[in-house]
């Protein structure tokens, strides 16, 4: 699997720097009382703008909703369906997280398999780069 390993303050990551800022930045609102994982994700969207989400927990655990699915709502929700360009995801381990399956098969439906995501270490510095499709191949999205 192709994958890119950067540090943060590389010039190549100077593009979507604002998008993974965002990230780290929405991290610190997350509401994690039962796991302490904290976890942040931007979306750019392909007419321009940009949306973010944290991960909001619940005492009934399976009420749980991750960062990125929270994102992704508040895009539908601000401008109506449409296609992402550009992801960030933000996690503390210096080796950042990966983004659990549920949310790679929600954001299938908004993202095709060349767009870039960028998971990125809050404590680290290190930013990996994936192609989406590489990180959800054969996705589940027509019926
Ligand atoms: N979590 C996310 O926000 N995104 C993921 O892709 C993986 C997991 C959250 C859910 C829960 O609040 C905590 O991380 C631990 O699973």
């Amino acid at each position: 699997m192709a994958c890119k390993v950067y540090n943060e303050s590389s010039d190549e990551l100077d593009n979507v720097r604002k998008l993974i800022n965002a990230s780290k930045k929405v991290l610190e609102n997350a509401f994690a009382p039962f796991s302490h994982f904290r976890v942040g994700a931007a979306i750019l969207t392909e007419k321009g703008n940009m949306y973010t989400g944290c991960n909001v927990e619940n005492s009934s655990f399976g009420g749980t909703i991750c960062a990125e699915r929270g994102a992704a709502m508040a895009s539908v929700a601000a401008e109506g369906y449409s296609r992402f360009k550009a992801i960030a995801i933000a996690t503390e381990p210096e080796d950042p997280a990966q983004p659990c399956g549920i949310c790679r098969q929600f954001l299938s439906q908004f993202t095709s398999p060349d767009v870039p995501v960028y998971l990125v270490s809050t404590t680290s510095g290190v930013v990996k780069r994936f192609d989406f499709g590489d990180l959800m191949p054969f996705a589940f999205v027509e019926f």
